[in-house]
Formats: C-alpha cells, structure tokens, sequence
C-alpha cells in the first residue's frame, strides 16, 4: 500500500457566502482567534505525516502564498523587541522550504475542477485532499484518523460526521454499509438529497483519501450542481471500479465558509485555550442572560 506523502488544500473559491469580506481577502484568511483559517488544515495535515501540500490558488490570493512564507522585516524586529514567545510561534508553522507548491486554477470552475489542477503535481499516487474552510476541532486531526483507516483498508476514505437527519439536503450524503476497521464500507454517495431519500445521516465533511484515478474522471467530468464541475459526481463514478470507505470522526468539523459556523469556531477555540477561556465564558454567560431577561421582557 502506498503511503499518503501529499496534500492538495484548494483555496480558489470566491467564497461569497462571506461577502462583502471576501471581496478583497481570501476567505481562507479569515482568522479563527488569532490564526487564519488555512493553517488550522496545514497543521492538520503536516499532523498526519504529510511530507507536501499543494495548494490550488487562484486570482486575489496571493496573500496566502505571502502568509506561508518567511517575512525577515518580521523577524528582525521581535528579534530586536525581544518577543521571543511570537517568534518561536511564527517560527514553528512555517513549513519547510519546498514542502508547499502553489497551482493556479484561473478560474473558480468547482471543487472537482480544482482539485484536477493539482493532477500533475500529484502524479501517481494516492492523495490526501483538505477543504480549508473545514476547521476541524477537537481530538486528534480528522485527517491523522482518516489516515488511519486508509492504512487499515486501502482504497479510497472519506471522512464523515453526522448532521441533523432534517439537514441532508445541505451535505454530502454516504450511506453506511459493513463496518471495517472503525470505519464503514461507504455504500452509496449522494449530493444534497431530501430527508427522505437520504441514506443516512452522514455527511463528508472536507477531508479525503483519494486515489489517483480520480484525476482522469476529473478530467471528462460533466458539469454537474451549479454548474460546476463537481468532486463528488467525479467519486460516484470511481466507485464504480474502487471501494469507498468512510471513517466517523470523532471530534467536530466546524464550517467556517459560513458565518455561523466561523462564529461557532471562534468561541469554540477560544473556550479551549487557557489565556481566554475565562472572560469569553463569562461574557458569553452576560449575552445569555441579557437575552433571557429580553424574552422575558417582550
Ligand atoms: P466552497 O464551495 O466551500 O467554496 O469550496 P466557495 O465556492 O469559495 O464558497 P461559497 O459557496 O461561494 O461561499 C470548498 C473549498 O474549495 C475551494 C474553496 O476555496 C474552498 O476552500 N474551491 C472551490 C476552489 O479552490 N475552487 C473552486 O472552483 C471552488
């Protein structure tokens, strides 16, 4: 079995579920405490023994590229203010010199599309594929533990989370067939069905182990939903010739693509680190009972 060595984290999307923010910064820029959001995947990915990580950009994200390289004015001056403790931070996320390609994809033609442009840099070999706006919290990375099971039954994994069974028709859906090494032999893929056609309740929830077939479906893939070309149409068709697996995960995936969700990321971090967790809980608490007393009053 081939072991995962790359990453392909798309950042190209014009994220306009976040307007008018993302009309001039990368929706993968938006921080979440005091960290942008792409890095809480790169993190994630180095985490699970990923050697490379390319990135699939696209007009307007430049700053991405920039944010993941060394910025010597930066440096020189915590050196001589003598913030060794941010210095020592900024020091250990960057990643090592040759570890990240960039790719562009010229233009936001959906996920499927954008995950073929990093065919050539992939090549032959299975794949590790992060949504970024997916922040995944809690536990272990969601990306080491779809690791896991990949190195448990080959082929290719989907990582999967369960949502309100009256909210299929937002997600992803994978129906749920033999257990196997903690995870379960995915039976069936659908896009957004109704409650009632759903096949469960779990949804994919942007981390994948993919083999690299996938890039010649890509490659002929049809527009599918929004009329782009779409991953999980591309996925359907594969398992057709490869099995599919899908591995729970056991902490949380947060949407930061959506303002709920970053919001919802944002105290959820903040609630967990110790320098913050006091006056965030405490405010938090004065907004419930501010808003009680409110419903109370009207
Ligand atoms: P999303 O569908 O969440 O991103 O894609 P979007 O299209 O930017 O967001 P909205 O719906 O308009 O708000 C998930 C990831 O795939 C990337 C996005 O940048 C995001 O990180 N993506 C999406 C691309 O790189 N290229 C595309 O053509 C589409």
């Amino acid at each position: 079995m081939k072991k995962i060595r790359k990453a392909v984290i798309p950042v190209a999307g014009l994220g306009t579920r976040f307007l008018p923010a993302t009309k001039s910064m990368p929706k993968e820029m938006l921080p979440v405490v005091d960290r942008p959001v792409v890095q809480y995947a790169v993190d994630e990915a180095f985490e699970a023994g990923i050697e490379h990580i390319v990135f699939v950009t696209g007009r307007n994200k430049a700053v991405i590229e920039d944010y993941f390289d060394l910025h010597p004015e930066l440096i020189g001056t915590l050196e001589q203010t003598g913030k060794k403790t941010q210095l020592e931070a900024l020091e250990s996320m960057l990643p090592v010199a040759g570890a990240t390609s960039f790719i562009r994809q010229q233009s936001p033609q959906g996920l499927g599309h954008a995950v073929w442009c990093a065919r050539e840099v992939i090549g032959n070999e299975p794949f590790a594929l992060l949504l970024p706006d997916m922040v995944s919290f809690g536990g272990r990375g969601c990306l080491a533990e779809t690791v896991d099971l990949y190195e448990r039954t080959g082929g290719n994994v989907i990582a999967v989370e369960r949502c309100d069974p009256s909210e299929t028709n937002k997600y992803g859906i994978v129906g749920r067939g033999a257990e196997i090494g903690g995870g379960f032999e995915v039976t069936a893929m659908v896009e957004k069905p109704a409650p009632a056609n759903a096949p469960s309740n779990f949804y994919i929830n942007g981390r994948y182990i993919l083999q690299p077939e996938i890039f010649a479906l890509l490659g002929n893939q049809q527009r599918g939903a929004g009329n782009e070309i779409q991953l999980t149409d591309a996925m359907v068709r594969l398992s057709k010739d490869q099995p599919f697996f899908a591995q729970p995960f056991l902490g949380r995936m947060f949407d930061c693509g959506s303002k709920e969700g970053f919001i919802q990321a944002n105290i959820a971090f903040a609630l967990a680190r110790n320098d913050m967790k006091g006056p965030v809980f405490e405010m938090l608490q004065e907004f419930v009972r501010s808003h009680e007393r409110q419903e109370e009053a009207a």
